[in-house]
């Protein structure tokens, strides 16, 4: 990959999107060069962030969010060679099947650890070191409705509430020296994976039955709200968790009174 260091007069803030490659932070990525940012995509697949990258005109890197030494290669040298990251979204993250407590592997569940909240720590530590000599930067994490409640997914939502109660550590801790870190908690979201759920009926019921909006999250709805908390826009606001789940956690204690009103 040839570098290109910012030209001094059209700089652009850069924004550096892990997990960029697909989904969510594709999404992401797709709108915040849509404005005023320079994108970075960093991503385990790197046919996926290539592919990308291509299209925006951006730069990709290949590394494991879990893997320190990588992630900070490839903070080094994005640093040396691009520019000041302003902004870093944490949206690489992986799933789990479900199974029940007593039966999952422990290598199964420190895989999902490692990589969702490890390594969302990883990259929060590793970006933030030389945003904090800037005294400027904003981190949006990504968690899930499923740090919000209980579901059949506990590696993972043990792993996501971790992320939520790191965000707020983070932003305590880094606030007074300039670093903004939020979070973003999305509901079902139809990427290609969910989309598959869905044509397989691998769902009881289709994920809209289950919002307060009636329909099911779109990528670009999350990374919005993603897009307004790496912004200035969002100056006065750290350390929180803003759920982006067409209001599920409000709809789900409605079923007991014999469902959601539609009229
Ligand atoms: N889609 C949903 O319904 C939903 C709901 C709640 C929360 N989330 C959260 O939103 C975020 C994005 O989810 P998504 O649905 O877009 O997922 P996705 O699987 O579509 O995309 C995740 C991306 O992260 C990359 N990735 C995975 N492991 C990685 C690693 N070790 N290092 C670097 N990159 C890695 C993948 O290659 C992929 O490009 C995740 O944190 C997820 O937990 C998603």
């Amino acid at each position: 990959m040839k570098f290109e260091k910012q030209d001094e007069k059209n700089k652009k803030p850069i924004a550096v999107i892990i997990g960029g490659g697909q989904g969510i932070g594709e999404a992401t990525s797709i709108i915040m060069a849509s404005r005023k940012w320079q994108v970075i995509i960093v991503d385990i697949d790197e046919k996926k962030s290539k592919k990308i990258a291509q299209k925006l005109g951006a730069f990709y890197f290949n590394a494991d969010i879990s893997n320190e030494k990588e992630i900070y290669t490839v903070s080094k040298k994005i640093e040396k060679n691009i520019g000041p990251v302003q902004a870093l979204v944490v949206a690489a993250a992986i799933f789990q099947n479900l199974i029940n407590s007593e039966d999952l592997r422990i290598e199964y569940w420190k895989n999902i650890i490692e990589t969702n909240l490890t390594g969302t720590f990883i990259a929060n530590k590793i970006f933030a070191k030389k945003m904090i000599t800037r005294k400027k930067g904003s981190i949006v994490n990504i968690s899930s409705i499923a740090a919000l409640g209980s579901m059949p997914v506990q590696a993972y939502g043990t792993s996501k509430a971790g992320v939520v109660h790191l965000t707020k550590n983070l932003a305590g801790e880094w606030g007074r020296l300039g670093i903004r870190v939020n979070c973003v908690s999305p509901g079902s979201t139809l990427v290609e994976r969910v989309k598959k759920r869905i044509k397989a009926n691998r769902y009881d019921k289709h994920p809209s039955h289950f919002t307060a909006t009636g329909k099911i999250l779109h990528p670009n709805e999350i990374a919005e709200v993603i897009e307004f908390l790496c912004s200035e826009k969002s100056s006065g606001i750290t350390g929180v968790n803003i759920p982006v789940d067409g209001g599920w956690h409000v709809a789900t204690s409605w079923a007991q009174f014999g469902g959601l009103r539609t009229n």
